[in-house]
């Protein structure tokens, strides 16, 4: 004969398992779980976006000497900025090229090497980028796409009267 006592024991025996597995099944911490719409959003950049009003490109030679002209001391004049020795017209960005700005390190020059590195040092901002390693020459190369979405190409570097050979212009892109 089964007395309350021990029907109440029986009924918790089997109660407490299935509220232990319930919860597990319906509490289990958040954090480990990334739903997977959220991961496929692509991120918002903060970088302004590509542009449709893009002009011809022109072919018109600078040395690096003439190229320093436009390093943004002169507010007068444009603001360019050269990637693998191609060079593009940044002057609207002045804000972030011009003198005394964050990017200005990059201006009037061929910087190629220290955007390929991701470095802002000087020493960096240089045209010859001929060591970097394979993920560097990924990094100079997205710069160099970045770039031509965005900023007209004014002209191309040429070697001086030093005969400091210019880079040629990159074939893939
Ligand atoms: C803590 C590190 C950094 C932060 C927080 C940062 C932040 C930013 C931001 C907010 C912009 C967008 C600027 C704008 O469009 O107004 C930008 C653009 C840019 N950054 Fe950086 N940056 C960093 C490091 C670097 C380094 C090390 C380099 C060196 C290659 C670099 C090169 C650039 C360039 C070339 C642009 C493109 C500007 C353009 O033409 O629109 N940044 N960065």
């Amino acid at each position: 004969m089964l007395t309350f006592q021990s029907a109440v024991t029986y009924l918790l025996a089997l109660a407490i398992p299935v509220i232990y597995l319930t919860y597990r099944h319906y509490a289990r911490p958040q954090t480990t779980q990334i739903p997977a719409e959220d991961s496929k959003k692509p991120l918002k950049s903060i970088m302004q976006g590509p542009r449709d009003d893009l002009e011809p490109p022109k072919d018109n030679p600078y040395t690096t000497e003439a190229l320093k002209e436009f390093d943004g001391s002169n507010t007068s004049k444009p603001i360019y900025v050269a990637i693998k020795g191609t060079i593009f017209d940044v002057t609207h960005k002045a804000e972030v090229y011009g003198r005394g700005r964050s990017y200005n390190i990059f201006a009037g020059k061929d910087g190629s090497r220290g955007l390929g590195k991701s470095s802002l040092k000087p020493e960096d901002a240089v045209a010859d980028y001929s060591d970097l390693d394979e993920k560097d020459l990924k990094v100079l190369d997205d710069w160099y796409s970045f770039f031509q979405k965005r900023y007209n190409i004014v002209g191309k570097v040429v070697g001086d009267e030093k005969g400091d050979a210019a880079d040629p212009p990159p074939a893939n892109l």
